[in-house]
């Protein structure tokens, strides 16, 4: 098979990796893909939103298979546009990747299907959501409708900061026409962890858990990141909560979606939140997760892209997934300043010697290689250096003697990733 990976993270530098090692692949391509993940593939430059460049070069290069890694590709339609032209992929539509883009739709959705998640309340009218807030008292959730790269929500701790999120949103436009719209919810208390499903549309899988650490700094202090750290598998999912999470929230999303007419096919990446009454959810997010992917299909011992490819292409039902029995952690580094202004362009030294390590292996984030050949960094999140071995503490212990190797005076790591894991 020729297959094209769409993305340029540390996600989708662990899946062509994996799928570049799949006796299936006769040739990889990746758009745009980054300096680790040229080691694997031919990149093609091509922005993850040109919808129409991607379909293109996916004909141009006779692809027989595509595997969406962002949300913003699935959101724009690039899944509809691929088998628009018979090109089979793996991703939902953007009707089905509603699920992830409009909070909106998502909590509608669980409404109907009885999905345990908080309450909500959905807001066009700044007024009305001013009122609703000070009615319901902090604290409380606001979230931008729409797609913020993370960014959209906020847990307000008291009724003047959800009124400022509200504005923001609302008012000032922080986050454009993703904030035209607000869901504000109930505020839940517990541990989160990141729980993925395949779907084909049909019939759902159990796919794998991970927790990831969010906040910037040690503790869990600071503001919130795409993520700076993750492990897999979560050690507070045992088989039980597992079979309940399956039963009491995929499964009837999954056949909600089909009732609606926009069936849900690709991986479903739900947010959970372990309340004292149980697994309620976050939200969901239609794509894998970043770093959680830098996790989980290391511990992968099927054929990746024939999961994905069964997948994508209604054949879930024939899969057998098999994983390594041991445990992953991996730990973004990332430039000095995210997630608030950061340089790009430094030179990061080390990443082979790190990489050269027993059951080590560092997927770049975000890096470019410049004129000399040098490995510099090239946006926020720039490396994810992952280890696996028998235990998480001892996977996060090889970890940090990998990073450890890295010399990059203008990046930084969290020193805790996985302390309550190894507590
Ligand atoms: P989201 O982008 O929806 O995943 O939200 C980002 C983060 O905000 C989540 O990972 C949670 O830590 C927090 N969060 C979102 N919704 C809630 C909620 N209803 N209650 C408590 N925390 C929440
Ligand atoms: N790590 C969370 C996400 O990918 O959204």
């Amino acid at each position: 098979m020729k297959v094209l990976v769409v993305g340029s993270g540390g996600r989708e530098h662990t899946i062509c990796a994996a799928i570049a090692a799949s006796p299936l692949c006769e040739k990889l391509y990746c758009a745009p893909g980054n300096a680790g993940i040229a080691e694997v593939a031919e990149c093609l430059p091509i922005a993850v939103d040109k919808i129409a460049d991607l379909v293109t070069a996916a004909k141009t290069h006779a692809i027989d298979f595509v595997v969406i890694g962002p949300e913003i590709s699935l959101a724009l339609g690039l899944a509809d546009a691929l088998r628009a032209v018979n090109i089979p992929c793996f991703g939902p539509s953007q009707a089905a990747a509603e699920l992830e883009s409009s909070k909106g739709f998502m909590k509608d959705l669980c409404a109907r299907a009885g999905v345990p998640t908080a309450r909500y309340q959905r807001f066009t009218d700044v007024e009305a959501a001013r009122a609703y807030v000070r009615a319901e008292g902090a604290p409380i959730v606001v979230k931008a409708d729409g797609l913020a790269a993370g960014k959209g929500v906020t847990v307000a701790r008291s009724i003047e900061e959800a009124i400022n999120a509200i504005d923001d949103a609302m008012i000032n436009n922080a986050f454009g026409a993703s904030g035209a719209e607000v869901v504000i919810e109930e505020c839940m208390e517990g541990e989160e962890v990141s729980f993925f499903a395949l779907s084909d549309g049909q019939t759902s899988t159990f796919f794998a858990t991970a927790q990831d650490h969010k906040a910037v700094f040690d503790g869990d202090k600071g503001p919130n990141t795409g993520g700076m750290g993750a492990y897999s598998p979560a050690p507070i999912i045992t088989d039980a909560l597992r079979d309940q999470i399956i039963r009491d929230i995929i499964d009837p999303t999954v056949a909600e979606m089909k009732k609606k007419g926009c069936p849900f096919s690709g991986v479903l990446f739900a947010g959970l939140m372990m309340t004292k009454t149980g697994p309620r959810l976050i939200e969901f997010n239609a794509r894998f997760g970043d770093p959680e992917t830098e996790v989980i299909i290391p511990r992968l011992k099927s054929d990746l892209l024939a999961v994905l490819y069964a997948c994508g292409t209604g054949k879930l039902d024939s899969v057998n997934l098999e994983w390594h029995d041991y445990a992953a952690l991996t730990v973004v580094m990332a430039a000095n300043g995210y997630p608030g202004t950061y340089e790009k362009g430094s030179v990061i030294r080390g990443i082979a010697l790190a990489d050269a390590l027993p059951n080590t292996t560092v997927f770049h984030a975000g890096t470019l290689r410049n004129a000399s050949g040098d490995i510099t960094a090239n946006g926020g999140r720039v490396l994810c250096v992952t280890a696996t071995a028998a235990t998480i503490k001892e996977a996060q212990t090889r970890t940090y003697q990998a990073i450890d190797q890295i010399d990059w005076p203008q990046g930084f790591c969290r020193r805790d990733i996985g302390w309550r894991a190894v507590k």
